[in-house]
């Protein structure tokens, strides 16, 4: 299924390539800065159809429309786009996410970074890659030569203090810190050695489906800002090489 799901993607990423920078039409969600476009539905339209058609059985959980049908054994969860305001925006750091799920474990994952052409994917137990090429994690344990990435939930202005205050602290204890605007792409940068870490709070299961099992078959760990296990359905996501991962957990327990 692998194949099918590279396949899908690159297709889907033509749909989005077509439409960048082309004055789309933009819809807010749950505020002004919370977007959907015309081309986030046509790609993910063309994702489900495939599965649909392919898979009749299948359960699909997508962003643009929640829970289309509720799995059997196997689920597909999909970000049609992630990096829907760089996309609006004109700044080329967008991508596909599609995870796949048999017996609520994800067994396979890819993330399509559009605008590089390359895909990162992974299957449980079998290594993660970036195209055919193998990645791996950093090696580094020193959280101060660390470079980090994180994002910002859409509901910021309400609730700042969730991501304000991290934010603050691990910019002053890391090298330096980047926010690109798609959190799918965020992981694959972890998983390829990077970035030495990534957080953030209230992402969705699509965002991070795929990502989780990259960077976990990339030699990294992926737990809560605790330490404890998380699942795609968890709010908050600490995403390291696994040296710097304590460092981290000790800032983010604090703030
Ligand atoms: C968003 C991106 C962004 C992250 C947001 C996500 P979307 O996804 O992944 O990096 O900070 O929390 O919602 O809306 O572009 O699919
Ligand atoms: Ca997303
Ligand atoms: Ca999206």
């Amino acid at each position: 299924m692998i194949n099918d799901l590279i396949q899908i993607s690159k297709e889907a990423g033509e749909i989005i390539r077509e439409g960048f920078n082309k004055n789309v039409k933009i819809a807010y969600k749950s505020n002004e800065k919370d977007l959907v476009t015309e081309v986030d539905k046509l790609s993910e339209k063309h994702i489900t159809d495939f599965i649909k058609a392919k898979y009749p059985s299948h359960g699909i959980l997508a962003e643009e429309s929640g829970n289309i049908k509720e799995g059997e054994e196997y689920l597909w969860v999909i970000d049609p786009l992630d990096g829907t305001v760089n996309f609006a925006h004109g700044l080329p750091v967008f991508s596909i996410s599609i995870g796949l799920r048999k017996n609520k474990q994800t067994i396979a994952g890819i993330v399509y970074d559009i605008m590089q052409n390359i895909i990162y994917s992974a299957e449980k137990g079998k290594g993660a890659y970036a195209d055919s090429k193998k990645i791996h994690v950093t090696e580094n344990k020193n959280l101060g030569h660390a470079l980090l990435v994180t994002g910002f939930p859409y509901s910021i202005a309400s609730n700042p203090d969730n991501a304000l205050g991290k934010f603050t602290s691990l910019t002053m204890a890391a090298r330096g810190i980047r926010r690109l605007g798609s959190a799918a792409i965020d992981l694959c940068y972890v998983a390829k050695g990077v970035f030495d870490g990534f957080w953030e709070v209230f992402l969705n299961p699509w965002d991070m489906c795929a990502g989780k099992l990259i960077v976990e078959e990339a030699g990294g760990f992926v737990t809560d800002f605790e330490g404890n296990e998380m699942d795609i359905y968890s709010k908050k996501i600490l995403a390291t090489n696994g040296k710097i991962h304590q460092s981290m957990i000790e800032i983010l327990k604090k703030n």
